[in-house]
């Protein structure tokens, strides 16, 4: 098993398996599938409460470390805080509630969710806004960063991790974290390569990890747009696809793997979620086939998250700091 050494000593394989079921699937076939996953070799699960299924994964991973499938120590288990728990203590009731959904006694890494305490309901559609939305504000993001931290402190999470940032908001907030975050999980795949990021990210010994490896084909439609560039149509994916003689998803998790990020492929089949597993073991893609998927970056993010949007907000690029007007 590949795994990477993150900036508190704690390791984490290179490969996890996804749970967000893009309200097309179903918790308990999700949960299935962590337990197939289990059983396949994967070592590293992503969950989090709004995905509605902690619980029905909890039964599974009970189940998984009762019958010596997997002892606790071997898993690395991530959940996330949604954005309606930033309030004050809210944070620790969420890993609570996470802790007893998925029977567990420690987290191996909690992550904020998202940087803004702006939520939707589930199933919602790409016009629907939070009326009390707002914009980042890095000492209220801080406040909620101090619950993080102290549940490092009682020793119910080994490590604690951002998502869905920018190097603005990063630059804001690193210098003054007491515990800075051993992860920073982000959407990477072929089609958005966020090479500054990543990079940035490195620089700073945080280990990235790319949400919607495969570019989410199956993504909610709330996240779905006519200018959107699946990353396994990108002709240059296919054919390495074709020389590798595997499906182009295949060759996008390969890429990941081997750019250096933990990836987090989500699939409820098998003979999917084997096949990614083995993508990160086997017939890696020479230098010059990663070169080849460099070039071909679309700089097309899936994940907007329109849904969050502040009133007054010129448009999704203000959620990632791409407008003029944004400057921190
Ligand atoms: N931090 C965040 O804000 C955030 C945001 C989005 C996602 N995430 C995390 O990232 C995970 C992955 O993202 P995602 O689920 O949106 O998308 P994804 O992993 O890019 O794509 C998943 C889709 O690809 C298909 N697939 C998987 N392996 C395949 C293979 N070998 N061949 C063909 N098709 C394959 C799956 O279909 P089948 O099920 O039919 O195999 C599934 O519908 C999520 O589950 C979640 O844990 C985090």
């Amino acid at each position: 098993m590949k795994t990477y050494t993150l900036n508190n000593g704690a390791t984490i394989p290179a490969i996890g398996l996804g749970t967000f079921g893009s309200d097309r699937y179903q918790p308990q076939e999700i949960a299935e599938a962590v337990c197939g996953a289990i059983k396949a070799g994967y070592r590293l699960i992503d969950c989090a409460s709004v995905y509605g299924n902690e619980a029905q994964i909890g039964e599974q991973l009970e189940r998984a470390i009762t019958d010596g499938l997997v002892a606790r120590q071997e898993l690395t288990v991530i959940s996330k805080v949604w954005n309606d728990m930033h309030g004050p203590g809210d944070v620790l009731l969420s890993c609570a509630k996470t802790l007893r959904d998925l029977r567990l006694d420690y987290l191996d890494v909690f992550m904020l969710h998202w940087p803004f305490p702006n939520h939707h309901a589930s199933g919602v559609g790409v016009d629907s806004r939070d009326p009390h939305a707002r914009p980042f504000i890095a000492e209220e993001y801080l406040a909620v960063w101090r619950q993080m931290e102290r549940l490092v402190d009682m020793d119910l999470v080994k490590s604690i991790a951002m998502s869905n940032m920018t190097i603005p908001k990063l630059e804001a907030l690193l210098p003054h974290c007491r515990i800075r975050p051993a992860l920073a999980e982000m959407e990477l795949h072929p089609a958005f390569q966020q090479w500054d990021l990543f990079n940035y990210c490195i620089s700073k010994n945080i280990r990235p990890v790319g949400f919607c490896p495969i570019g989410s084909p199956n993504r909610p439609d709330r996240d779905k747009t006519s200018e959107d560039i699946a990353a396994t149509d990108l002709p240059a994916v296919k054919r390495i696809a074709a020389a590798h003689g595997v499906h182009p998803a295949a060759i996008c998790v390969k890429w990941g793997a081997q750019r250096g990020e933990v990836v987090i492929p989500f699939s409820v089949h098998e003979k999917n979620y084997t096949a990614n597993l083995r993508a990160v073991y086997s017939d890696p893609l020479t230098e010059a086939e990663m070169a080849e998927i460099a070039a071909a970056d679309a700089h097309c993010r899936l994940i907007k998250g329109q849904v969050f949007l502040w009133p007054g907000a010129a448009d999704w690029h203000s959620l990632w700091d791409e407008n003029p007007s944004d400057a921190q």
